[in-house]
């Protein structure tokens, strides 16, 4: 414990004996207040017990309790004194969160020494404001003053937690560009953001806000730097602007995106509406921000591979199936073509067409499961072997269950053999209970059943098909569903 004084009265929380004392000796001897230290949250609550501060500093990573569950444990105790969250991981999820357990600020380690006193020199000001304010009427300047703080630091928390989820809510790296200066607009105040990937020495300009042109080029300009150097760079006014080689008005602040080792495109932003320099908390946040952006362009890169990779597997495995019987071989691609047309002439969305354009192919997966002397005799099936084809269906859904990506498509796999009355498998599901992506299925896939050879007997002709799905309209089949079908060119049989 140093120093005494009226000033103000400051806790430090860190289980770093460095920083903790030069945290102390930086706010006594140049701030002037006095100061106490605490080894952990623990630690920090006995000192809040026993007296009163005016502004406590917590580190994060502590052992005992950490600065979240300190933040917690102050929250529900009641304690006002506000706390300012020392952070060593740049991470915009940890301060959004902290300020959510009711943390008045945040500052980012390595800090500046001359940081912690102004910051410590704000909160006790706007304290002493605050409390005047409440004893007396205060002067109505001094509260609007007030007000417009509270505002705007509610307003940057507010961007910041939107930002956050809007950047997770882009699942394609398309929509992130184009996105990307419209959320950055929205995290700062300025008049002119761009977004660009670098292409054959260019900066291909994705989106924009406030900047015209499509593509500039790096050589010799500041966006050249930033990639070199591979950092941010504030250049200042009357700086040659990269854009179109003038001196600027403002300053220019340009950001590399770095996915893997790469520097794979460029954030700018300038133009501040208020015709000031960016702060420090500027750009910090710009930087975060582009942080979080490259991170999910390379995790979206990362599953796009995945995905496809899986797509490929998994086309293989219908081709095995297929190639085992060869009755059925491109089945599965007939099938999704006739479901195809009937969805697109049922005019359904884009994303239940996408569902059967890749349903339709795995709709029998399942049959991977079953004996080649079932599904291949020819002859009469006991009951045994009727309930072992009829499992195809089940199997198909457990095969696909665990790869998060085809919730709907389990629909299809699961339910292309129900019936419209009920009296289909494996649910015995009826009516609206069995999807309509299934219904349009069950039509499609007893098409091609019936018009291809099988097994025990010869391709039945167009004809005789159309008069089935006529006939079990309404039973077997979704009416609705058939009559749409025999509307589409292969239900008229016109061979295109
Ligand atoms: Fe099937």
């Amino acid at each position: 414990m140093s120093g005494t004084s009226a000033k103000g009265k400051v806790l430090i929380i860190d289980d770093e004996p460095g920083v903790r004392d030069l945290l102390s000796q930086t706010l006594s001897e140049v701030g002037g207040y006095e100061t106490v230290v605490a080894t952990d949250g623990l630690d920090g609550i006995e000192k809040i017990r026993a007296s009163e501060f005016d502004v406590i500093f917590t580190d994060l990573a502590m052992p005992r309790l950490n600065g979240m569950d300190f933040l917690k444990k102050c929250k529900d105790t009641d304690v006002k004194t506000p706390v300012v969250v020392l952070t060593g991981v740049s991470s915009m999820e940890i301060a959004v969160n902290a300020m959510r357990q009711g943390a008045y600020d945040f500052i980012t380690k390595p800090f500046r020494l001359d940081k912690i006193v102004s910051t410590t020199e704000k909160i006790i000001g706007e304290r002493k404001l605050f409390g005047r304010l409440v004893s007396s009427q205060g002067s109505e300047a001094s509260l609007r003053t007030l007000n417009a703080e509270l505002f705007k630091k509610l307003q940057e928390i507010v961007a910041l937690h939107s930002i956050s989820t809007d950047v997770d809510g882009c699942h394609e790296n398309k929509e992130i560009f184009a996105r990307a200066a419209g959320m950055a607009a929205k995290l700062l105040t300025v008049n002119e953001v761009s977004f660009g990937i670098i292409q054959d020495g260019l900066l291909e300009i994705k989106s924009a806000i406030g900047v015209v042109g499509k593509a500039f080029p790096l050589v010799g300009t500041l966006f050249a730097r930033v990639v070199d150097k591979r950092r941010y760079h504030v250049a200042d006014v009357g700086e040659t602007s990269p854009y179109n080689g003038d001196a600027m008005p403002s300053q220019f602040l340009a950001i590399p995106l770095v996915v893997g080792d790469e520097v794979f495109g460029i954030l700018s932003v300038s133009g501040k509406a208020d015709g000031t320099a960016f702060s420090e908390e500027e750009v910090y946040l710009a930087v975060d921000f582009v942080k979080k952006v490259s991170s999910r362009i390379e995790n979206n890169a990362l599953y796009e591979v995945f995905f496809n990779n899986l797509v490929d597997s998994l086309k293989s495995l219908i081709a095995t199936i297929e190639a085992r019987d060869s009755y059925t071989k491109q089945h599965s691609e007939r099938v999704t073509m006739y479901a195809l047309q009937t969805a697109e002439a049922m005019r359904l969305g884009s994303d239940e067409i996408d569902t059967i354009r890749f349903g339709g192919y795995l709709h029998d997966i399942g049959k991977i499961g079953v004996r080649d002397t079932v599904l291949l005799k020819p002859g009469h099936l006991s009951d045994e072997e009727i309930l072992e084809i009829r499992l195809h269906a089940v199997i198909g859904d457990e095969i696909v269950k665990p790869m998060k990506f085809f919730e709907k498509e389990r629909e299809i796999i699961r339910h292309h053999h129900e019936h419209f009355n009920g009296s289909g498998y494996p649910d015995s599901a009826s009516g609206q209970e069995i999807s309509l992506i299934a219904r349009i299925l069950a039509v499609a896939d007893s098409y091609d059943a019936m018009t291809s050879n099988r097994p025990y007997r010869q391709a039945r002709t167009h004809e005789f098909a159309i008069g089935e799905l006529k006939r079990c309209a309404g039973t077997q089949f979704d009416p609705e569903v058939v009559r749409v079908f025999l509307e589409t060119p292969i239900g008229r049989e016109i061979r295109t």
